[in-house]
């Protein structure tokens, strides 16, 4: 069991060497603490709001109950300036997640109101001691302060909104130390509120070995690892290089849509110092590494299974401009309808030239195509990239947590101009 008491305050933080940044955080510092449990445990979060406005904790890809989920309304009421609320649950599956506001979520994510939740479990201790990577960035003006999460009125919602200062764990450009030929191992959540991360190292592949929601069924070869908002990645490489000398891990732009990438040169993010002294010979990965995951395509209950199309929308409604799902913004919708043990088959696309990570709560799916290709392995996911102008088709089980469950674009700025729904979960 973990019981920790966590407060959400604006605090001062160290982003820029010409002074403090005044942003909001869970605990006085950016990311929040990172939870650590194993899977089965009890965790008891004593929270409270000690921020300006209204805010609630979403644990973002547990399969907890819908009370637990910190939706405003359907799970629980917002929790006011100087309120404090019990967070209470198991946590069923080993993975990283993350927790994050559910209430003006662009901006109060987009502010530093961001977490790591690690649950472990046994083969993934066997895959080494990991390091978890918070990735994220920060709007800041002139003066390094939080700038307006307005800025650039609805052209900057259109495009999400991103910060120039590109951070992990907090910092910009850190110098992590490692040893030439000693296997890292890295945990990576994408927390920023709209930017896409694709991290690159010169002369390196990863392995990855797990997604949102814990292990593969096989390790995967990957030049570069690409992070929608919201995802997490699980990966292993061997840092090579002469002793003494840097690596440069860089961000580097990756299309998702009108002008998300050209010309926009790559950030280096965090540098990695190889030590002096002899390089290690490197050890391989345990044979085997992974687990088998049933294909829910071929179990009995997804015979005919309903299919669902959600279309990702843009949709003004006068001058007002606003996102939706079918053309609906969140609000004039109604909730789609599930019952427990049904398995549904959801055809997400969009017509727009952006792409969108699209998240449901509470529930694992299973992507079974991108753009119409097969995914190349199995993995549990709770957010999955639809391509711009293009489409995701995902399956998914509904189990016996019943109540009103949210999906949604995870670039905020989306998510927050409407383009949100509900399932409604009924025995
Ligand atoms: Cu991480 Cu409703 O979101
Ligand atoms: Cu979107």
């Amino acid at each position: 069991m973990l019981e920790v008491d966590l407060v959400a305050t604006v605090a001062d933080v160290s982003i820029r060497p010409s002074g403090p940044t005044r942003a909001w955080t869970y605990g006085g510092r950016i990311p929040g603490p990172l939870l650590k449990l194993t899977r089965g445990d009890r965790l008891i979060v004593h929270f409270t709001n000690q921020l300006p406005e209204e805010t609630t904790i979403h644990w973002h890809g547990l399969r907890i109950p819908a009370a637990m989920d910190g939706v405003p309304v359907h799970s629980q009421p917002g929790v006011k300036p100087g309120e404090t609320f019990t967070y209470d649950f198991m946590v069923p599956d080993a993975g990283l997640f993350w927790y994050h506001p559910h209430v003006n979520s662009a901006a109060q994510e987009g502010f530093g109101l961001y977490g790591a939740l690690l649950v472990e479990d046994t083969p993934e201790v066997e895959a080494g001691d990991p390091l978890v990577l918070v990735l994220s960035d920060l709007a800041l003006d002139d003066n390094g302060q939080l700038a307006s999460p307005a800025s650039g009125g609805d052209l900057g919602t259109l495009f999400g909104r991103e910060g120039d200062d590109v951070l992990v764990n907090g910092r910009k450009d850190p110098v992590l130390r490692a040893r030439a030929g000693r296997r890292q191992r890295w945990r990576v959540v994408n927390a920023a509120k709209s930017r896409y991360f694709w991290v690159a190292i010169a002369g390196h592949r990863f392995t990855r070995i797990g997604g949102d929601g814990g292990l593969l069924t096989r390790p995967v070869e990957e030049d570069r690892i690409l992070l929608a908002p919201g995802e997490r990645a699980d990966v292993s490489f061997v840092p090579m290089g002469a002793p003494g000398s840097e690596l440069d891990v860089q961000w580097v732009a990756y299309d998702h849509g009108y002008g998300s990438a050209f010309n926009r040169p790559p950030v280096r993010m965090m540098r990695i110092a190889l030590e002096p002294g002899a390089q290690e010979t490197p050890v391989a990965l345990p044979v085997g590494l992974g687990r088998s995951i049933p294909a829910l395509a071929d179990e009995p209950a997804a015979a005919g299974a309903k299919t669902i199309d959600l279309r990702l929308t843009q949709n003004n409604q006068g001058t007002k401009f606003a996102m939706g799902i079918n053309g609906v913004p969140f609000g004039d919708d109604k909730p789609l309808l599930a019952t427990i043990g049904e398995t549904q088959i959801w055809n997400v696309s969009t017509d727009l030239d952006f792409a969108h990570p699209f998240h449901l709560h509470g529930f694992f799916f299973q992507v079974l195509e991108t753009n119409g290709e097969p995914n190349a392995v199995r993995e549990w996911k709770d957010t999955a990239n639809v391509p711009q102008k293009g489409s995701m088709k995902l399956i998914v089980r509904f189990d016996e947590r019943p109540g009103m469950w949210m999906f949604h674009c995870h670039i905020l700025d989306h998510a927050d101009a409407g383009m949100m729904g509900m399932v409604h979960l009924s025995p």
